[in-house]
């Protein structure tokens, strides 16, 4: 949601902030800011927008101290403006946080009647001034800190540095990531370990309650008693990684062009491709005892839990609930014993997704994740977790994450078949085959860009667009409609074709463009009746599919054509012209394609 870092340093630390913060510019990006501490006194710069503000007021009016933290922000209390961005700070104290302090009203009242006045709308800035009557009362900073969390309720992620302290620096974790860094002297706090990549590898993740001091040479643990603790430090893979768009113009067309590797790696995870069977690893139940598995997950995540439902009730006959999780986790939702709760998450920090993980296992579900996130709060708290190795995304709109999701959960769903004896050996060589067809398949579809820029300049035109699907092509049409919204800011809707009659149909006249997503399988000829319907109403169709004209025998604007696959693995193929769709008229439009208005990567808040 937000993102936060602080550095004690050997030398003046604003542009490493910066340039922290740039790795963090994902997570939000409406407004940015630092504070040091520089001669025992708290100084900030911050600026509205995106982080180059930021850097560009840091450059006239640079900033000297070797103590510092910064933040790049998601608006959720006050516009997303200068005076509400982060740090916010008192004269002894400065805060940055990401997260929800849900008493924040309460605390403020009570301050407010104690005489402080405050400078923003937001919920963060009460805690500067808590930890400041603390301090004014004579406690030291780290009493004081101490003494201010506990009067806290909600979820955060705080880095605190106090004036007259050059090395000393608090941070604190209550359901949102936060990672501290040892350096070589120095020591550095962070939302992941991706923000502090270029400083070291060496990471300790807090856990839930845990609020730790810096200084310069290290870091000392406590619990949410306040009773010192022990936490390991591990050696994290991120700083491996350089955000790089390579060749293209934004991250998110780097990332639709790296699925057919991606997948290859993330397939080879799952597959023995000698024996053309999956290789699953131990999950630690019997997956042929498994009663049902219900999933969860938010947005795109989501999306990719509803095409393996139906693969799992198809190839494994495993009834499967699935819902949203923002739903899910208020649904009181009875769970079957030995159940699978199945959780689906790029970050593995999505809150929603996080706390019906947590319902779930209170229910007394084995949790399995399928995370991008290997160190995420989602993956540490599921008993196993089934990566997927699509690499950092850093778009907003999620491209590879997902393809690497379905691959993940197609595999899954096949292990599962196997160990109840719903596939046989030769229908699992069968579908293992497909499945290792999709990278080759994926990067046919990608050399040829030109029809979907030609449809942009159509698209782009349009106040409304249908995306219309049946079986898995339903939940692709779905996420076709997500990335426009998402990324062009045209209104989009996902519908099951065969629902069309029973409504949405009123909406369709020659100004409704209506993408029609319809792989030449088993349920194409129901497709295709619905897409008459809509043709003898004037509806504009883009067809989507790998069907021949001849075959499809109706009138269509656009035929964007897709290499003809096994029906199994048609949404991993089709999830790409829904990508490029968006892409392509996003870019048309002018749209900040990797950064779109409103939106965050990782929604750490409920
Ligand atoms: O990190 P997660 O996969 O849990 O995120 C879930 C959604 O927020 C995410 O998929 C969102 O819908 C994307 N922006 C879609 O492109």
């Amino acid at each position: 949601m937000c993102g936060i870092v602080g550095i004690l340093g050997e030398k003046p630390v604003a542009n490493e902030l910066v340039d922290a913060l740039r790795r963090l510019e994902y997570r939000g990006y409406d407004s940015a800011g630092v504070a040091t501490v520089e001669n025992g006194h708290l100084d900030r710069r911050r600026a509205e927008g995106k982080l180059r503000n930021l850097a560009e007021r840091l450059s006239r009016q640079p900033l000297k101290g070797r103590a510092g933290i910064g933040h790049t922000r998601w608006a959720t209390h006050g516009a997303p403006n200068e005076q509400n961005a982060h740090p916010h700070m008192t004269d002894k104290v400065s805060v940055v946080h990401n997260g929800i302090i849900e008493n924040f009203r309460e605390i403020k009242e009570t301050l407010a009647r104690e005489g402080v006045t405050f400078s923003s709308e937001t919920d963060t800035e009460v805690v500067a001034h808590l930890i400041t009557a603390e301090m004014r009362r004579g406690a030291d900073p780290v009493t004081a800190t101490g003494k201010a969390l506990g009067q806290l309720k909600g979820a955060f992620a705080l880095a605190i540095i106090f004036a007259g302290y050059d090395d000393l620096m608090i941070g604190a974790r209550e359901g949102s990531p936060l990672a501290v860094g040892h350096g070589e002297g120095e020591m550095y706090l962070g939302s992941d370990a991706i923000a502090l990549a270029p400083f070291t590898d060496r990471i300790t993740y807090l856990e839930e309650g845990d609020w730790v001091i810096l200084h310069r040479g290290g870091a000392e643990f406590r619990d949410r008693n306040g009773r010192k603790v022990e936490r390991k430090s591990i050696t994290s893979s991120a700083s491996g990684f350089l955000v790089d768009k390579g060749n293209h113009k934004h991250f998110m067309l780097k990332e639709i062009h790296e699925q057919p590797e991606v997948i290859s790696h993330t397939l080879t995870n799952y597959i023995d491709l000698v024996a053309g069977k999956v290789a699953f690893p131990d999950l630690g139940i019997d997956l042929a005892q498994v009663p049902r598995v219900t999933i969860s997950a938010c947005g795109t995540a989501y999306l990719a839990g509803l095409v393996a439902k139906y693969w799992l009730e198809r190839y494994a006959r495993v009834p499967v609930e699935i819902d949203v999780a923002s739903e899910m986790r208020y649904r009181e939702a009875p769970m079957p014993a030995g159940g699978v709760a199945l959780f689906i998450s790029q970050s593995g920090e999505t809150a929603d997704t996080l706390a019906t993980l947590r319902y779930c296992k209170a229910q007394g579900q084995r949790i399995l994740s399928v995370v991008n996130v290997r160190t995420s709060t989602i993956a540490r708290e599921s008993h196993a977790v089934l990566p997927t190795l699509a690499g950092p995304e850093i778009g907003v709109a999620s491209t590879k994450a997902f393809t690497c999701q379905l691959a993940t959960l197609a595999c899954f769903a096949l292990a599962i078949g196997r160990a109840k004896g719903t596939i046989t050996p030769e229908k699992e060589r069968e579908l293992i085959q497909a499945l290792t067809e999709v990278p080759r398949h994926m990067v046919g579809l990608l050399r040829e860009e030109q029809p979907y820029e030609d449809l942009a300049h159509w698209l782009s035109k349009a106040r409304d667009v249908l995306y219309l699907g049946r079986g898995t092509a339903f939940p692709i049409a779905m996420e076709g409609a997500l990335k426009l919204k998402e990324i062009s800011y045209i209104h989009a809707e996902g519908y099951a074709a065969g629902e069309m009659k029973h409504g949405p149909i009123a909406l369709i006249d020659e100004n409704v463009p209506v993408v029609v997503v319809a792989p030449d399988d088993d349920l194409f000829e129901k497709t295709v009746s619905n897409m008459q319907e809509v043709a003898a109403r004037g509806g504009q169709i883009v067809l989507v599919s790998d069907a021949s004209s001849e075959k499809v025998g109706c009138r269509v604007a656009t035929h964007l054509s897709v290499p003809s696959v096994h029906p199994f693995v048609t949404p991993l193929v089709y999830a790409l012209p829904m990508q490029l769709i968006a892409y392509h008229t996003a870019t048309f439009m002018g749209t900040d394609v990797d950064q779109p208005r409103n939106l965050a990567k990782s929604v750490t808040v409920e």
